[in-house]
């Protein structure tokens, strides 16, 4: 697709993307790429140069786009392509004003991050870090929580998460599930799970994992006296956003014995610099948020974002948009 000038419309990658989608950006023959070549995240007057003039923008969850960014684009930024499910790096209001469209990739990476979380949870549990040293704990005949609160508005996004999680946990013969926050209500019956206040759910659960999207409402949910109410022998996971958890309460819980063992997939900052506190416990396992990382999902993801980007450039639909 040309510009008025007769030009190629330009876009700005953040960061190389999978194959498949590089395939479907060459193949279109629309846009003229210029791409952070790397695969860490790309620095931020980088990002402010790299978007300049730019027509679309892919970017990942580590790119916040604010205001600064969105003006560094100017005026010709027509829609912005996020390779992740959770949106809240994007100041949507602020993308909203200027009449920006934006893609996600929901669903498609739900499977994959369920089993990530799995995978977490077994390793913390049974403190497989450290089991020469350390017995673990087991799931038959525990309580399980899945914590999921975002408002209904946000159903679309990392909620979806909850129940994929929690259907391939019930096989391992826990005795209760128990669900808290305001959407869970609609599938708790599904997985044969009890709804209960969130008080309730974390002092009862013998492992809780928090699967929500960051709202106002869950930043720093969970903090000292989230911690407090849970059981000793408790095990707390987290594969939604790092924010959502206050670290240094989370650190004393830790240390102090109020909690047994935490598994984060999900930190803040990402990554965790290697000298962080939470790094030096032995009962704690933290990952660099990969739940989505594996080759097939990160492929689909990259194929959708393209198309999504396509679409807003071209002004036709987008398979997966979050603002039309
Ligand atoms: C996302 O894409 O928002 C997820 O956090 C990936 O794990």
């Amino acid at each position: 697709m040309q510009t008025a000038a007769g030009k190629l419309m330009k876009v700005f990658l953040t960061r190389r993307i999978p194959p498949e989608g590089m395939k479907i950006l060459s193949a279109a023959g629309v846009c003229e790429v210029s791409q952070w070549d790397s695969d860490e995240p790309v620095q931020r007057a980088d990002l402010l140069k790299g978007v300049q003039g730019a027509h679309g923008l892919l970017c990942l969850l580590s790119d916040k786009i604010d205001a600064e960014v969105l003006d560094a684009a100017g005026p010709n930024l027509k829609v912005i392509s996020t390779l992740s499910v959770g949106y809240d790096h994007l100041a949507i209001d602020q993308i909203k004003k200027r009449g920006i469209r934006v893609g996600y990739t929901p669903d498609v990476l739900t499977d994959a991050t369920a089993e990530l979380t799995v995978a977490l949870l077994l390793a913390t549990a049974r403190r497989l870090p450290e089991g020469v040293e350390e017995w673990g704990l087991e799931l038959v005949e525990a309580s399980l929580a899945v914590v999921t609160v975002s408002p209904a508005a946000q159903w679309e996004s990392l909620d979806w998460d909850a129940l994929a999680i929690a259907r391939r946990l019930m096989p391992f013969g826990v005795k209760r599930l128990l669900y808290s926050g305001r959407t869970a209500k609609d599938y708790a019956a599904e997985v044969n799970g009890e709804y209960v206040p969130l008080d309730t759910l974390v002092s009862e659960s013998d492992f809780i994992v928090v699967s929500c999207s960051l709202t106002p409402e869950t930043q720093g949910m969970c903090d000292k006296a989230f911690f407090s109410k849970m059981k000793n022998t408790g095990v707390f996971v987290n594969s939604s956003r790092g924010t959502v958890v206050n670290q240094e309460d989370l650190y004393e819980a830790l240390s102090s014995g109020q909690i047994a063992a935490a598994g984060l997939d999900v930190t803040t900052p990402e990554p965790l610099p290697t000298n962080h506190p939470l790094l030096t416990l032995k009962n704690c396992v933290v990952l660099p948020h990969i739940g989505s990382a594996t080759y097939s999902t990160r492929g689909i993801m990259g194929a959708l974002s393209a198309q999504n980007l396509l679409g807003g450039l071209q002004g036709t639909d987008m398979p997966k948009a979050l603002v039309k």
